[in-house]
C-alpha cells in the first residue's frame, strides 16, 4: 500500500470547537463544514463536531447528508438556494438558506411549502460578494416579515478583511450597525479570525470554519499559538534516498543544484495528492521527527526532502507533510497560498484515516 495518509483527529476537531465555543461566550456556534469540512470528511467532521449548535455547509446535497444522518442540528446553506426548485426540499429538511439577493425573496414568496423556513438576510457590508446593499435588506427584511411561510429571520454578513487588524474590522461593521439600527432580529458576522480577535463582532451566532481545522485565519500565527491543535496531518515515508554529487540538479528543471555533496529522499507525495507544486525549495517538512525542507520541483507523485543531516534516515522512514509538528501554515505560505487551500484540496486519492 501507498504510505501516503491523512490521519484526521477528531479529538483535535473536538478540543478546537470547544475552543471556539469559549471564544464565543454565549454566541452560538454554526461550525462551518463546507467544502468536505475543508478537506477532513463532511460526516466525519460533523460527527467529530457534534457540540456545535449547528453547521454551516454550502449544497443543499451536503445538508441532506446530514440530516439523513440524523443531525437535527439548525443548518445553514452559506449560499443560499441556487435555484428557486430547492426550495421545497430546503423547507422539508429544515434547512436555512443565506438570501442574499432580492429576486429569492420573490422565490420565497412564491414558494408553495409545507413548513415555515428560517432564514439568514445577507447585507453586503463591504465586501461587494454577496449581500444586499441597505435600502434592498430592509426592503427584503419588510417582504420576508410579512410572508406566513417564513420563520426566523437572522441578519448576516462577511468581513472581507477579518485576518487584518481592527481598523479593517471597524468600517464594515459601522456599515452594518447603521443598516440594522432598530431592527431586533438575531446577528450573526464573526468568522475564526474575528472570533478570536473581535469581540465586538460576536453578536448571536459565530461561524467559525479553519480554526476548528486546528489553523490560525492570521498570517505569521500558528494556530498552536492560538491554542488549537491539528486536526489532520499528511504523512507518509522515504521511498528512494540519493546520493547527489556537488553541482548536481535535483528533479524536473533541475530546479535545485547541490551546493554540496548531499543525501537526498524522495518522499511518496506529490502534487496529485494535493501537496501544492508551487511550494519552494526550502518548504519545510519533518523526517524521523527532525524539521528538514523539500529539495526543487514538486512531482506528480513525488517530492524531494534534504536528508544531509539526518544521518539515520532510511527508505521507509515517516515524513510528515503538514500537520502536527509542521504546521500547515507554514507549508501553505513557503507555496504562497493558504492553509484554507491546501486542506480543502487534498486529492480524493489519499487514503483518510481516523484516530
Ligand atoms: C460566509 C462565511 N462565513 C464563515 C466562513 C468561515 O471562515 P473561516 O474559515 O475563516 O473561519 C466562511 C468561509 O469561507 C464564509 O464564507
Amino acid at each position: 500500500m501507498r504510505p501516503l495518509v491523512a490521519r484526521i483527529d477528531s479529538v483535535a476537531l473536538g478540543h478546537n470547537l470547544m475552543v471556539a465555543k469559549r471564544l464565543a461566550g454565549r454566541a452560538r456556534v454554526l461550525a462551518v463544514i463546507k467544502a468536505n469540512a475543508y478537506g477532513h470528511g463532511l460526516l466525519r467532521a460533523a460527527r467529530a463536531l457534534r457540540a456545535a449548535d449547528g453547521f454551516a455547509v454550502l449544497t443543499l446535497d451536503e445538508a441532506i447528508l446530514l440530516r439523513a444522518q440524523g443531525y437535527s442540528h439548525p443548518i445553514v446553506l452559506l449560499e443560499g438556494f441556487f435555484h428557486p426548485n430547492e426550495i421545497p426540499e430546503i423547507a422539508r429538511r429544515r434547512l436555512q438558506p443565506v438570501i442574499h439577493r432580492s429576486d429569492q425573496v420573490d422565490a420565497l414568496a412564491r414558494a408553495k411549502v409545507e413548513r415555515k423556513i428560517d432564514v439568514f438576510l445577507k447585507l453586503d457590508s463591504g465586501m461587494h460578494r454577496l449581500g444586499l446593499q441597505a435600502k434592498a435588506m430592509l426592503d427584503a427584511l419588510a417582504r420576508l416579515k410579512t410572508l406566513p411561510h417564513i420563520g426566523n429571520i437572522t441578519l448576516m454578513s462577511h468581513f472581507a478583511r477579518a485576518d487584518e487588524g481592527g481598523e479593517y474590522i471597524q468600517p464594515q461593521l459601522d456599515i452594518f450597525r447603521r443598516a440594522t439600527a432598530g431592527l431586533s432580529q438575531p446577528i450573526s458576522l464573526a468568522n475564526s479570525a474575528t472570533l478570536i480577535r473581535h469581540p465586538e463582532t460576536l453578536f448571536d451566532w459565530v461561524r467559525p470554519g479553519i480554526m476548528l481545522y486546528g489553523a490560525s485565519p492570521f498570517a505569521g500565527e500558528s494556530g498552536e499559538a492560538l491554542g488549537l491543535l491539528p486536526a489532520m496531518t499528511l504523512e507518509s515515508e522515504i521511498i528512494a534516498i540519493q546520493p547527489v554529487g556537488k553541482g548536481e540538479g535535483i528533479g524536473y528543471g533541475h530546479l535545485f543544484t547541490a551546493p554540496r555533496d548531499m543525501q537526498v529522499g524522495v518522499v511518496a507525495c506529490g502534487y496529485a495528492d494535493g501537496y501544492p507544486r508551487h511550494a519552494t525549495t526550502g518548504t519545510p517538512v519533518r523526517v524521523e521527527g527532525r524539521l528538514t525542507r523539500t529539495l526543487g520541483r514538486v512531482s506528480m507523485d513525488m517530492l524531494h526532502v534534504d536528508l544531509t543531516d539526518i544521518g539515520h534516515a532510511h527508505v521507509g522512514s515517516p515524513v510528515t507533510l503538514w500537520g502536527t509538528g509542521c504546521p500547515v501554515e507554514t507549508v501553505a505560505a513557503a507555496a504562497g497560498t493558504i492553509s484554507y487551500e491546501l486542506l480543502t484540496a487534498l486529492a480524493p486519492r489519499v487514503r483518510i484515516e481516523e484516530n
